[in-house]
């Protein structure tokens, strides 16, 4: 440099690239904390609302069928508190309602509709045929067909391993029902696992 006075104060930061690196970091890290950390500690956004429950292992699995077709995709699972959206849906989403969803469901994708309140709005049978043939209920429906759902069956044995795993993030299972949960799917499908999975969607809060 061919001025070889002594930078003080804010000039010394903005020529010293590690003095610089080191000072962001410290400032992002103490804003990222007082947004971040006060959220662990809300109610509102921790705790379960009244009458929600964890999803039984016949759910469980059809979220599972949810999450591996690729059904968030096209289809949310989070009403946003707008007018035109509660008029359609129903009560907008609530963060206490998905205290049991890992990971949740949310999507940010609406090709479809938003599905957090579908359930208990349509019958078993509507969904059998609509998911084996969106067209024969919905002429004018891009969903895709999923008939293969029928023909798969749950895979039973896994549903404990599933439902303990679950129980160390915070659900609570007890060991009784953790044990029924093999005999609770066996022989069940695909199909009505999702099926009984979409119809619990959003119950809670009726
Ligand atoms: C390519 C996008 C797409 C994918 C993937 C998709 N859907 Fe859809 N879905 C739609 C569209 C569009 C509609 C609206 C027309 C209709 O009802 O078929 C819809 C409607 C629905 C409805 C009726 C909702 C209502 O309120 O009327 C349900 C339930 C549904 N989908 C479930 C599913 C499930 C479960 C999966 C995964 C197995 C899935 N969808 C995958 C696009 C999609």
């Amino acid at each position: 440099m061919a001025n070889k006075e002594k930078l003080t104060g804010h000039a010394r930061v903005e020529t010293n690239n590690f003095l610089m690196i080191v000072l962001i970091v410290m400032v992002i890290s103490v804003g990222g904390l007082v947004e971040i950390v006060p959220l662990f500690f809300k109610k509102s956004l921790t705790q379960p609302i009244d009458g929600l429950k964890p999803y039984t292992a016949l759910q469980l699995a059809g979220r599972d069928v949810y999450v591996s077709e690729g059904c968030f995709n096209c289809h949310s699972q989070m009403i946003r508190p707008f007018r035109a959206e509660t008029l359609r849906y129903g009560p907008y989403s609530v963060a206490g309602e998905f205290v049991y969803d890992r990971p949740f469901q949310w999507g940010s994708k609406r090709t479809g509709p938003d599905l957090h309140r579908v359930g208990g709005r349509y019958s078993d049978e509507w969904h059998r045929i609509h998911l084996i043939n969106p067209r024969a209920v919905v002429p004018e429906s891009n969903m895709p067909a999923y008939p293969w759902l029928e023909h798969r069956m749950v895979d039973a044995e896994g549903m404990p391993r599933r439902m303990e795993v679950l129980r160390t993030l915070g659900a609570p299972y007890t060991d009784e029902e953790i044990a029924a949960s093999v005999e609770a799917v066996r022989g069940k499908t695909e199909m009505d696992a999702l099926i009984a999975y979409l119809q619990v969607l959003g119950t809670a809060r009726k």
